[in-house]
């Protein structure tokens, strides 16, 4: 799940360009040899989505290029058929490059909840498919909620939606350890969103749980005519997943379940397990820092643990004396103050994807132990040249009827839509602000970095008060017609090792592979020892021996080498150059990711 400093709940962040990076234009490029496709990053043309019509078959119509989209209708109500109100999936399709041994479409699901497929696929589906095998095609859907599908989920109906989201957001409480008590408004500004919510989506609440959305896929797959589904999902997309194979095992075709949700804990609201390998992202920090030496990064001292004391001190220091940028009119208009909260929640969305933000982290730090601001404030507003934390949110009134394009503006998905989600598919907590406030003392004894912060996760669930009519809380087992293939990292910030030799658990012939990086999903680090032996799966069902052990490409704080496309002679390393690409790629797309501010 996501993070942008300063807003209540932002659910997503986009790791855009920033100048630390090589020079990104050589992916622009396209190279023709061997039916390799490089995405154009051409803009669309398709007709709007407002031409596609609805259709309880699947008519695909020809969008953005190189796709072809569809509405799917299928009952909004899966448990009663009879009931004639319809949801509209919302669908896109990348085909196969290469045809030449085609198998079929793989499913992406981007994670969240509360993710755009339409979205993922739309920016990425080249580099996904440079994973899996260009002869597959890449699909994926808004789930109920999101962007274009319907029904949609809005907390602000009014006509100043708009204004009334960010005004709510600049209200947005400190972080809970900030300061005694801060808990309590933190507590209520939460509830007082479900409020609002409840009074605005209406019916449409409840019936956007996960397990009508692996129905809503189920008949996807059978209306594309395939026997079974292969899918790659990432963060809450191995929920999505796991719910999929348990209710309907006999179809599973191929299943890569990256990131694991815990789905007995997930399902049961307010777990903790999520954060027992989140300090380890932290103590990396301290350890690759010290590595990497003071060229390569900023906030480098003598030891790892003398690195450690100073990001205490900045932090206690940063508590009492928050630190004042003034206005620029380049950047930011008005005068902004650094607190402590700000500083501690862009710590913690750095540990979805530490190999691309670390090393401005410890510029940011450096400079605000010498009261300078400012990078600070380059790395977390949207707008700056220096940002890989910006974030577009979905508000389904900014659509452009006129524009070229979709009616539906871009966005990576809906946070709006990911409480609707979560909090119906949890078992609703009923302890109120006291249990909360016990439940938060149990993060913070688990995760000293990270445990304040995170329990926003499951803060935005306060009084949600919504049930889902479809209400699925497991056992999560099956056996399914093909064994499913679990990825974990050694120390993932928000879905643990632990939850993916749990998940496993309930599906025999399933095998967990590691990768032995720091962040959120496979896609946190490069490793293209992981990318093959999911293509090999992909390709021949076939599974990595239970106890492989993946090594990612580089290093913390390394500098990645971009190979120039000119220097590649042989078809072998273009190959290599194009799965570099792909891996770049969606390393530094937006993370939908669980617990994201
Ligand atoms: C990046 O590449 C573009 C196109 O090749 C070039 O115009 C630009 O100068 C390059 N920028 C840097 C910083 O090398
Ligand atoms: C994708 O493949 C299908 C089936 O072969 C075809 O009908 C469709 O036109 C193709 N779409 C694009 C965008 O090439
Ligand atoms: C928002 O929409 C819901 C459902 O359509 C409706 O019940 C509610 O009254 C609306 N609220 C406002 C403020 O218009
Ligand atoms: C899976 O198959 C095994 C062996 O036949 C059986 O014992 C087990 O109950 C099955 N599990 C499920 C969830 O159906
Ligand atoms: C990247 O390039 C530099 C300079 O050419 C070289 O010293 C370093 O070893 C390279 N790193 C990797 C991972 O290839």
């Amino acid at each position: 799940m996501l993070a942008r400093v300063g807003l209540a709940l932002v659910v997503f962040i986009l790791w855009s360009c920033s100048s630390m990076w090589p020079n990104t234009s050589s992916w622009k490029m396209r190279w023709n040899g061997c039916g390799g496709v490089i995405h154009s990053g051409k803009e669309l043309n398709a007709k709007s989505w407002n031409e596609i019509k609805p259709s309880s078959d699947l008519l695909w119509y020809p969008c953005y290029d190189e796709y072809d989209c569809a509405k799917l209708e299928v009952p909004l109500d899966w448990l009663d058929e009879s009931d004639p109100r319809r949801a509209t999936i919302a669908i896109i399709r990348y085909n196969a490059t290469d045809r030449s041994d085609y198998k079929g479409p793989v499913f992406i699901n981007p994670g969240g909840p509360g993710g755009s497929g339409i979205w993922f696929v739309k920016h990425l589906a080249p580099y996904y498919q440079s994973v899996v095998g260009r002869n597959h095609d890449i699909i994926s859907f808004d789930p109920r909620g999101i962007g274009i599908t319907t029904p949609t989920i809005d907390c602000w109906n009014s006509t100043l939606g708009s204004t009334s989201a960010l005004l709510w957001d600049m209200q947005d409480p400190p972080n809970v350890d900030a300061h005694p008590g801060s808990v309590y408004d933190a507590y209520a500004h939460a509830a007082a969103f479900s409020h609002q919510c409840a009074a605005n989506i209406g019916e449409a609440g409840k019936f956007v749980s996960t397990p009508s959305v692996a129905r809503d896929m189920l008949a996807m797959v059978e209306k594309l005519g395939e026997d079974k589904l292969q899918y790659w999902g990432f963060s809450y997309g191995t929920f999505l997943g796991t719910t999929f194979a348990t209710l309907f095992p006999d179809k599973v075709g191929r299943m890569v379940l990256d990131g694991n949700v815990d789905a007995i804990e997930f399902s049961a609201g307010a777990g903790t397990h999520f954060l027992v390998d989140t300090d380890a992202v932290m103590d990396a920090f301290y350890t690759y820092c010290h590595k990497a030496g003071p060229l390569l990064c900023a906030f480098y001292s003598e030891s790892p643990q003398t690195i450690e004391t100073r990001l205490d001190n900045l932090l206690a220091d940063i508590k009492v004396h928050p630190v004042i940028v003034p206005a620029s009119p380049s950047s930011n208009p008005r005068p902004e103050i650094i607190s402590y909260s700000k500083v501690r929640r862009t710590i913690v969305s750095s540990f979805y994807r530490p190999f691309v933000v670390f090393p401005s982290l410890a510029e940011v730090l450096a400079a605000l132990e010498k009261g300078d601001g400012r990078p600070f404030v380059d790395l977390t507003s949207p707008g700056g040249e220096e940002f890989p934390l910006c974030q577009k949110q979905y508000d389904p009134k900014d659509g452009d009827p006129e524009g070229p394009t979709p009616e539906r503006p871009e966005a990576e998905g809906n946070s709006e839509a990911t409480r609707a989600i979560m909090c119906t598919d949890a078992r609703p907590a009923e302890g109120g602000v006291e249990e909360f406030s016990r439940y938060v003392d149990t993060l913070v004894r688990l995760s000293k970095s990270a445990g304040a912060s995170m329990s926003s996760m499951w803060m935005v669930c306060a009084e949600w008060g919504i049930k889902a009519k479809w209400e699925f809380r497991g056992p999560y087992e099956g056996n399914t017609s093909h064994p499913i293939l679990l990825v974990a990292n050694t120390a993932d910030n928000v879905t643990p090792y632990r939850s993916a030799a749990r998940n496993s658990k309930g599906f025999p012939g399933s095998v967990v592979m590691v990768q032995d990086s720091y962040g959120h999903t496979s896609l946190a680090m490069p490793s293209k020892c992981t990318a093959l032996n999911i293509r090999k799966y992909f390709q021949t069902g076939e599974l990595p021996e239970p106890g492989t052990v993946c090594q990612p490409d580089y290093l913390l704080f390394e500098r990645w080498n971009v190979t120039s496309w000119d220097d590649a002679k042989a078809e072998e390393e273009l190959e290599n150059i194009i799965l570099d690409e792909a891996l770049w790629k969606l390393m530094k797309a937006p993370i939908v990711g669980i617990g994201q501010r």
